[in-house]
Parts: structure tokens; sequence; C-alpha cells
């Protein structure tokens, strides 16, 4: 999936962090400086693309402008290394001296994204091969092999030289290795490198090439291996893939993209001690086991640009309400968070202007850019580097704007994100590495995703799509979400949800049953423990491993194409009837309660809607696709009905979270909409940044915030 279609996708649906890694290096200014607080505001820069007798104005004017951190050189491996083997860091060095005498901190990027072309003209073989066989050309970003050794050996080249060269340079703070790995327009390769790889990686995984045969059913239309080398990659064929290997071949890339970039993590950790280390992603990327990315980095980095909605939206003729938007940005924001089981992370890239390629997104409406940079940290993120400083006046993203406009005065944003960088630094540390406070954990398995992309039944089913929507659902309930991989141990959250669950390991089973036994609530979507891990279908009634959590078999499931079917609520759901769409997972109740039933198509009468007390706990199965609004308020009726009621009363649009520390609680509200709009309060706060006292009613201005603090509820 490349970018487009992952924004795409989602609009369909609608502590101490460092231990001091890096800031040893901020705090190290000369002495003459005024020191630098361990907060990271900035931009990211491009010295590589300015002529060199602006880099001082530049820095004096960042510096004016409360930057406390640079991110640069993640695209500059041309110049770094100009021919092979030999380097030229001296521009370099005296971009970051310049920042440095400025007490700007420089965040440097391992150029591994954009090979040069002496590179990829003398090696052709690191050129990607994409999910259609066709070689792609160089020229632009993102057109190699993960698994090629010479782009491998080359890449671990530079990096280590950049390594040596900058280990102890005053001002280096830490590193980006590469950037957004596998958000190119191919997200994956198919290479014969690749397919090499491919099959020493199953032979580590599997006990023999017959336990591949047995668990793929390569039976079916005759494709029993006989020797490894036989094994292929999913190339176009005469039919579909075989699931199973398909899906080992998602795995397979997503493994290969992270010991990508373990080889340079692991240069960088052994001369660059001192030094922090991340990558960056777009916040929602399902191409790739993120967990796996930053499993040793020190902590995760995301790239935000809400307004990218717009341009896809008006290219599809949807719209959506600003809650829906605001929610896609916040489920990439929880997902970023979940990467680190919780840890606060950084924006390495937020939008700070109109933004886009090809197209570019409308100005942001004043009062948006510091909206959505509140929005980033109210879910966790602990600073922020806007994207971009200037605006350049050449390539690909000429158009996307900066701080500075293509005449270098100052852009429509830039008060607004100088004013924002000075109110978040002034909320200080503790807020800003305050852990998020969320009550409610949302399920994002990429197995299910994976098997999903090759069989979705129907061909509307998406899997984002269908998370979107229930995390859209979830976030009007103002308790916070987590979003997990369901292998954790739940018992913190009062309530876990599952859409589209539909590959099931025997640790999540566990896990899920061992929650509601516990007395914990679980929603879990249709389509649920179709698959087993290997991706094979499980052989007793449906749902699978959760039949006995759930207190229900499937007595059929069924693809929607014509909507002639409705659902009948009744006791707590009683309202007026709902068409299904997509999907309807027929359920037969064993112990369970019906709370809905099919009416009009082949099974009327037959449940839609369960809900079963297992253990001390609760399990509820949604059968039956419904759109947005029916599911968020079966959801929140549900909740409600099970002592877990919105924690406010909010305007539609009007987005509240908070993050505790210390006895401490900062709560964050967000008006999403064009107009003002006014929250109730029940209980008394104080302003964060004024201190003044604040109950009754909260009235917001359009696209306005306000952070009140109180007291961390027990
Ligand atoms: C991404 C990339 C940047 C730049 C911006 C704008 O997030 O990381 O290099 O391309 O988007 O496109
Ligand atoms: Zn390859």
């Amino acid at each position: 999936m490349n970018r487009r279609e992952f924004f795409a996708v989602g609009t369909a649906g609608a502590a101490t962090l460092f231990s001091a890694r890096g800031f040893a290096a901020l705090s190290a200014a000369p002495a003459a400086s005024p020191s630098i607080p361990p907060l990271l505001f900035g931009v990211d820069y491009y010295p590589d693309q300015t002529p060199e007798h602006l880099w001082e104005e530049d820095a004096a004017a960042m510096a004016a402008a409360g930057v406390t951190n640079v991110r640069i050189a993640e695209f500059a491996w041309g110049l770094m290394e100009p021919s092979e083997g030999a380097y030229d860091f001296r521009w370099l060095d005296r971009a970051v001296a310049i920042l440095h005498a400025h007490n700007i901190g420089c965040i440097l990027g391992t150029p591994s994204a954009a090979p040069p072309p002496w590179l990829s003209q003398k090696y052709p073989e690191v050129l990607m091969v994409n999910e259609h066989g066709v070689t792609l050309a160089p020229g632009t970003r993102r057109f190699t092999c993960p698994t090629n050794t010479t782009y491998r050996r080359l890449s671990v080249n530079i990096a280590t030289e950049m390594a040596k060269h900058f280990a102890s340079t005053p001002g280096i703070i830490g590193w980006q290795i590469d950037n957004e790995l596998t958000l190119g327009d191919s997200a994956r390769c198919y290479c014969r490198s690749c397919r090499e790889g491919f099959q020493q990686w199953l032979r580590k995984r599997y006990p023999s090439l017959d336990a591949i045969n047995q668990t793929w059913g390569t039976v079916f239309w005759s494709n029993t291996y006989t020797d490894f080398s036989q094994i292929p990659v999913p190339l176009p064929s005469g039919a579909p893939p075989n699931p199973g290997f398909a899906l080992d071949y998602y795995r397979y890339q997503s493994d290969a993209n992270a010991s990508f970039l373990e080889e340079q993590l692991t240069v960088l950790r052994r001369l660059c001690p001192q030094h922090f280390i991340t990558t960056n992603n777009a916040g929602l990327v399902d191409n790739l086991n993120l967990r796996d990315l930053y499993r040793n980095l020190d902590f995760a980095s995301a790239d935000n640009y809400p307004s990218f909605f717009a341009i896809i939206l008006a290219d599809s003729g949807a719209s959506l309400p600003p809650e829906a938007i605001a929610a896609l940005t916040s489920l990439g924001h929880d997902t970023a968070r979940g990467l680190k089981d919780g840890k606060p992370f950084f924006i390495m890239e937020e939008q700070s202007g109109k933004s886009g390629q090809p197209f570019f997104s409308p100005q942001p409406e004043p009062g948006q850019l510091r909206l959505w940079s509140y929005q980033a940290v109210a879910h966790g993120a602990f600073g922020i580097n806007y994207f971009r400083w200037d605006t350049a006046v050449f390539g690909a993203e000429e158009y996307w704007h900066g701080l500075l406009r293509h005449d270098r005065s100052h852009s429509p944003g830039f008060d607004e994100i100088v004013q924002t960088m000075r109110e978040l630094k002034s909320l200080g540390p503790e807020a800003l590495h305050a852990p998020y406070d969320a009550q409610l954990g949302l399920i994002l398995d990429l197995s299910s995703d994976w098997a999903l992309t090759f069989q979705p039944g129907q061909p509307k089913l998406k899997y984002l799509s269908e998370l979107t929507s229930w995390y859209g659902s979830l976030a009007a309930t103002g308790r916070g979400v987590d979003i997990l991989e369901g292998t954790e141990d739940l018992s913190r959250y009062k309530a876990i949800f599952a859409p589209l669950l539909y590959v099931v390991s025997a640790q999540q089973a566990e896990r899920i049953r061992a929650y509601v036994q516990g007395g914990g609530l679980f929603f879990a979507g249709f389509r649920l423990g179709v698959k087993d891990e290997r991706s094979r279908i499980v052989e007793t009634p449906l749902p699978g491993l959760l039949r006995d959590v759930m207190g229900v078999e499937l007595y059929d499931y069924q693809p929607i194409y014509a909507e002639t079917q409705n659902v009948k609520f009744t006791g707590a759901l009683a309202a007026a009837d709902a068409p299904v769409h997509l999907w309807a997972d027929i359920l037969i109740p064993k112990e369970a309660d019906v709370l809905a039933t099919y009416t009009g198509g082949a099974n009327p009468g037959k449940a839609a809607i369960t809900a079963n007390s297992f253990g001390k706990g609760k399990a509820f199965y949604l059968g039956a696709h419904l759109e947005g609004p029916e599911l968020a308020r079966v959801l929140l009726t549900l909740l409600a009905s099970h002592n877990v009621p919105r924690a406010f009363e909010a305007p539609a649009g009007v987005e509240i979270s908070s993050r505790n520390a210390n006895g401490n609680r900062w709560t964050y509200f967000l008006n999403h909409n064009s107009e003002p709009q006014t929250v109730p309060l029940k209980e008394s706060y104080q302003d964060a940044f004024d201190s003044s006292a604040v109950s009754g009613t909260l009235t917001l201005p359009a696209y306005g915030v306000r952070v009140l603090k109180s007291k961390a509820r027990g």
C-alpha cells in the first residue's frame, strides 16, 4: 500500500522517555549560550537544498522562532558520498556548526531512502521489483530492495561513516534511520534476492519443506514443492496466490525491512552510544510490522499531515464530518504511541502549510495548525518537528509548503507555529512526558489485515476501514484508546474491541479468554477467529478458538451485495431497524443472549448481535456490518449500560483526552469544528497555563484548544 492508498483506505472508514540519551549533547551548548531545556520542538531542515550563504540567516531565524532542534540530511546521500567510498561531510559540518552556535541540536538522518545515481547505475540489482514484476526506475526515492546485499552494504557504509564522523560533534543529539520505510509507491519487493531470502526465511521458520507444504496446503493445484529453490514469490500468475504462502511473504518482507534497519542500528549504537536513535513513519502504516521496526529504537516517531485527507476526499467525492477526519489523525497518533507500549512518541514531521506532491491541500484554517499540534500532544507526543523550515523551489515537493514561502517570507502559518511551540514548551517536561490515559483497547492485528487483503470476501470490505470506523465510535467516549496486538495482558482496560479479528492466534485467544473471565468487556466484530496464525481455516465451528467465550456458533457467513437485510434491535439496543452492508455473520446462540436479529434476507429471525456472560465478564458479538453512526450507537449504548458511559457529553467534533503523571492530570479539549462549541464540565479544573479556575461549562472557539489541569483520578 502506498501513501495515497493508505490515506484512501483510512478515509473510507472514517516517565522519562530518554534516560538522558541525546540530551547530553543538547545541554552541552557553549557556556555563553543559554541552556536548552530537554524539549524537542523544531523543524525539518534541508541545508543540502539551500544556498550556503542563507544558512546563518536560517539558523538565526529558527533560534528566534524557538526551534531547539532540526532533522537534517536524510536524503543527502549524493552530497555525502559523491562517488563510491569517497565521503564528504564538510558541508554538513559547517551546517551543524552554524546550527549549534544558535543552540539548535541536530537529528541526523541516514540517507538510505535516496541512493544516488552512481549507485543505481553501477549496481542495477539494487532496484526494487514491484508486485507487478516491474523493476522500478531510479530517479526518485524508495526504489530499492530491502534484502539486496549490495544496497545493504552501501547503506551500512554511509551510516557507519556518518556515525564515525559525527559521534562527538557538538550539537548532534540523535539519529533517524532511513525515512518512512515501505511508504513509497511500492511497499514490497519481489526480486530475485527477495525470492532467495524468502526461501532462507522459510527454512528457519519451518522444521521441513514438508511442513511448509502441509501448512500452505500446496497439494491444491499441484503446487507441492520438492525443493526449497522452487518456492516462488507472489508475483502475478494465472490465478490468485495460495493465501498461506502470500501471508508468509508479507511477514517475510516486513522482517526484511526491520532487519535492514537493524543493520544500521547496530553500527549507530556502537559508535554513538550517547545519541538517541529512531526512525519515522506515517502513524498508521500496515505493510510493515512497526512494532518489530521500533523494538530496539529509543522512541517512535510519527509523520502527521492531517489535511492530506482533504485531497483524497475531494478526489473520491466523499465527505466526512470534522470528527471523522480528526479520528483518523488520532488513530495515527494512538498507533504510534502503541508501538513502544504507550511510551510518549515524537512527531518527526508535522504539517506546516499546504502540502502534497502533484496535488496539494488547502492552507489550514487559522487555528488548525495549533489544534493539530495539541492533538498530537494530547495523544502522547513529547515534541514536534514541523515539515519543513522553507519551501523548496525545485523537486517533487516544491509545493509542500513550510514555515517560509518560496520567496522566504513568513508563511500564513508561521506565527501560529511559533506561538504553538512556545506554548507547548511552557507546558513543561512533566506534562509532555506524562503517560496517556487510555481505558479502552482496540486490537490492530496485522495477520488479519494481510489475510483479508488476499481474501476480503466482499470487495469493499477493508480491514483498516473497519478499524477506523470502530475507532471513530470509541473516540466519542472520551476515555482514550490504546492500540494493542491482543497478546498483552488486557486486564487494565475497561473494554477491549476486536473488529475483523479474522486470524486468531492461540495466545490472543488465551489473553481474551482470561480477560473476559476476569471481568472484562470484549466486543468482537464479524469474521472472528476464522483462521489460525498459520492461515489455516479452523476445523471447528466458528468463531473457532473463541466459541466458548462468545457463547455462539456461526450458522453461516455471508457477503452482502444487495442490501435487502436489516437488523432489528431489542432490549437495551431498541431503535429503528438498520440496514446491513457488506457482511453478515449469522449467529446461533449457545449460551449468549440475543440483542438483535436479522429481518428480510435469507435468515429472518436469526441472531445478529449477542451478549454472553463468561466468567465475571461479558463478550459481545457484532455479526452484522453496520455503518459508522449505527455502530457507534450500538457500542456506546452497550458500554453505557455496563458502567462505561461517555466521560463527557461533548458535541461532535470536540475531542477530549488526558495524560496523567505524579497525581496530576492534563485534559486536552480540542474543537475540530469551524464553529465555537461548549462542553459541560463535571469537575473543577485549573487552566494549565495561567492556573485560573475553570468549572461549569467550557466554551472553545472555532478550532480552539484548552488544556486543563486537575488531580489524577485514583
Ligand atoms: C513524508 C516524508 C518527507 C516528505 C513529506 C512530505 O512524511 O518523510 O520526506 O516527503 O512526507 O511529502
Ligand atoms: Zn528484493
